[in-house]
């Protein structure tokens, strides 16, 4: 009997094997196309999808998040990601990130300086006075080099970093893995390793809009965060250095909330760090978001101790070769950009982004898909 079932699942392995992979449903598989040139570089994207047809597209450009496609409540395909077509697109000015990696330290440290081991940095200006996610030229706009992982269900994006880049200390070697999983989990680990000491804060800029081009803001979806405090910052985003309590202010997503409920009352829309209620260092929950039209709802996991909340302020329908011809208004999406705060290099009261020599550099965040 145990030698017949064996024979049977032979056999059904060895047929399902000979089939061509688009009749291979139920299977991982990464499909590769081109999406354009860089100076010598070619750019792909890669597209990854999980047997229940949930796909994740990256390009080497910026690691960059192209395309992210999951069921609504009726089981139809949307994609949920904020982007454009081509990578024209992509490499426009003013740019706000979308999709991409950030690097060598995500959102603000102020007036693009900092001070370590006695010795003061001074940092690429790009954002008033300040720098913003790496500078000039982040990891967001530079040529990864991408590797397809054994199993079909990981793609690995790897970055060396020079010493003096943008003004930071240090050789810095990242490596990126996007991998989706048969949950319907996008889950993203970063590691970093440095030859000098160096602030160091990697973090994903995907815009999320789950109704999938169904509405054009992020009001109508329902937000939660794990966090009973968050860090104020002055009118240049720059944190006060002080922690403050959400309770009876628009801060406060302890509670499921909708996103537009308390938007107007609070100063330029939410930008801020949120201090995530943890009980450990390990991969928690920490928070969801739920869109009710579309019954799609996304939980966000991560080892990070904060999580920056951006409404898309600064959106105003001006890019060009949005996907589809899209106009990104104010509020198209959101961001949850899990991280350590920002500004933490000259904050001492905030948990340490330095990354030394011999040490390891990880973080891991996973965006997880359903419906209710
Ligand atoms: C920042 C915003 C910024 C945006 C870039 C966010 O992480 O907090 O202030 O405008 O990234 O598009």
């Amino acid at each position: 009997m145990k030698k017949y079932s064996y024979l049977l699942l032979l056999a059904a392995a060895i047929s399902c094997k000979n089939k061509p992979a688009t009749e291979n449903a139920g299977s991982f598989s990464i499909t590769e196309k081109a999406f354009g040139k860089l100076d010598t570089s070619a750019i792909t994207e890669y597209t990854i999808s999980n047997p229940s047809g949930m796909q994740v597209s990256i390009i080497n450009y910026g690691g960059t998040v192209t395309k992210l496609i999951t069921k609504d409540k009726a089981g139809k395909d949307g994609d949920v990601v904020l982007g454009y077509d081509s990578l024209s697109g992509f490499l426009q000015k003013g740019n706000p990130y979308f999709g991409a990696l950030i690097g060598r330290y995500g959102n603000r440290i102020a007036k693009a300086k900092f001070s370590l081991d006695g010795k003061e940095y001074k940092l690429a200006v790009n954002n008033g006075a300040n720098t913003l996610h790496g500078g000039l030229k982040g990891y967001d706009k530079v040529v990864w080099t991408a590797t397809k992982l054994p199993g079909d269900s990981s793609l690995q994006l790897v970055y060396h970093s020079k010493d003096g880049e943008e003004g930071y200390p240090g050789n810095v070697d990242v490596t990126v893995v996007y991998s989706l999983s048969s949950a319907n989990e996008l889950k993203i680990d970063y590691k970093a390793k440095t030859d000098k000491a160096t602030p160091i804060n990697l973090t994903n800029h995907c815009y999320f809009n789950l109704s999938a081009g169904a509405d054009s803001t992020i009001n109508n979806h329902e937000l939660m965060i794990l966090a009973a405090q968050y860090t104020p910052v002055d009118t240049s985003l720059i944190p006060l250095g002080k922690i403050l309590d959400v309770k009876g202010t628009p801060m406060d997503f302890t509670v499921p909330k909708l996103v537009g409920k308390d938007l107007d009352s609070v100063q330029g829309g939410y930008d801020h760090n949120w201090v995530l209620t943890r009980t450990g260092k390990g991969l928690e929950k920490i928070a969801t978001v739920y869109h009710a039209a579309s019954g799609r709802l996304m939980e966000v996991y991560t080892t990070e101790p904060g999580i920056q909340f951006y409404s898309g302020n600064f959106l105003d329908g001006t890019l060009t070769n949005t996907k589809g011809g899209a106009k990104y208004v104010k509020h198209a999406a959101l961001c949850l950009e899990t991280q350590h705060f920002p500004d933490s290099p000259n904050e001492p009261s905030f948990p340490s982004t330095i990354l030394k020599p011999g040490e390891t550099y990880t973080h891991t965040t996973v965006y997880k898909f359903g419906v209710k």
